[in-house]
């Protein structure tokens, strides 16, 4: 018990030690600091507001000042990312696997027969804005709406080739 309370004592005492030396080389620091014209500039740039509201109609033909605001990230391209197998996967296979909720089942040659012969532009269209048919109904995108056309028109190629249109 002796020992563990000098080891505490010792511990205190060295963290004590520290925080003073901090304190004796961090003051002339920090002075040093709120005395350098670069140093001031530095910060104020870091805290300048971002823009100024004005209500005085009067000051409206005064150039407003708006710091450079940071642009958002550019948007991620919109544009096929995916292959058309990857995004039946993700998207379209709950349903069209197993054929739920009436939906034709992928690779099901005869079931896809009839609407192959509707054309692919009215396959892309019902894929896109929904449909709902005899079978069922199948929700626009399959309810993935973050999908783009193009991703979709994909996956309806895959899965009109599957069926060996
Ligand atoms: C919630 C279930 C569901 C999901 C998810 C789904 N579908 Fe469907 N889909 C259906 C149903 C049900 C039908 C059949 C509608 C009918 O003919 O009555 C259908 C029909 C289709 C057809 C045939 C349309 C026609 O005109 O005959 C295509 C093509 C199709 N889906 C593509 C897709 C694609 C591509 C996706 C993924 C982006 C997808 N589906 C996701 C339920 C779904």
């Amino acid at each position: 018990m002796e020992t563990f309370a000098v080891i505490i004592g010792v511990l205190a005492a060295i963290a004590l030690l520290l925080f003073l030396m901090s304190r004796v080389i961090g003051s002339p620091q920090s002075a040093w600091v709120q005395s350098d014209e670069r140093a001031r500039a530095l910060v104020e740039e870091r805290i300048r507001p971002i823009g100024r509201l004005i209500t005085d109609p009067d000051q409206l033909d005064v150039p407003v000042q708006v710091a450079d605001v940071p642009q958002p990230m550019d948007e991620p391209d919109a544009t096929t990312a995916m292959s058309g197998a990857d995004v039946y996967t993700s998207a379209c296979g709950t349903c069209h696997t197993q054929g739920i909720a009436g939906a034709p089942v992928t690779g099901d040659v005869e079931g896809w027969e009839a609407r192959i012969a509707q054309g692919m532009d009215i396959l892309y269209q019902h894929s896109i804005e929904g449909f709902l048919g005899e079978a069922g109904y199948m929700p626009p995108k399959g309810g993935r709406l973050d999908l783009s056309d193009d991703d979709v028109r994909a996956a309806v190629d895959f899965m009109v080739e599957q069926a060996g249109g």
